[in-house]
């Protein structure tokens, strides 16, 4: 019985040990460096005619064309930019477009959100 509790005891400093080892590890990263997703624009370097302009291409104008289905065109740098905060409610915030799915994949997101949050730069 005694060899019993000084094992169960080893094992519960053991545990404490371990548990206070991970508190500090997360209270230090949480310091050091913040959670990517409180800052997930950070390192995105999306830019209008390399990754926003051919991601429009490919998942919206084939609806947002002149004469297309959707109610406007999304085609020049002006267009999408009149649009840009309608754009990111609807394609990166909500997934109503493109219009029939599916969604955006969470990079495209990231592309197009960012460059949105960026200012929408003609870059
Ligand atoms: C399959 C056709 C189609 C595709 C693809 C499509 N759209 Fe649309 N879009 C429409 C139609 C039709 C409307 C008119 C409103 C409606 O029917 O919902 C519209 C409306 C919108 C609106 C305004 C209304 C709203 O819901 O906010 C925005 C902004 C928009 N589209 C953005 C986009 C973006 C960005 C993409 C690409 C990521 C895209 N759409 C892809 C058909 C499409």
């Amino acid at each position: 019985m005694k060899k019993m509790n000084f094992f169960s005891t080893g094992i519960l400093f053991a545990f404490i040990a371990l548990t206070l080892a991970n508190c500090g590890g997360d209270k230090e990263n949480a310091i050091d460096k913040p959670k990517p997703e409180e800052n997930s624009c950070d390192g995105v370097n999306a830019k209008f005619a390399a990754n926003v302009l051919p991601l429009i291409q490919d998942k919206c104008q084939h609806c947002h064309t002149p004469g297309g289905i959707a109610p406007f065109a999304l085609q020049t740098y002006d267009q999408i930019k009149a649009k840009a905060s309608n754009i990111k409610d609807a394609a990166v915030i909500n997934s109503r477009m493109p219009k029939g799915g599916p969604a955006l994949t969470a990079a495209e997101k990231k592309i197009l959100g960012c460059w949105i949050d960026g200012g929408a730069l003609n870059n």
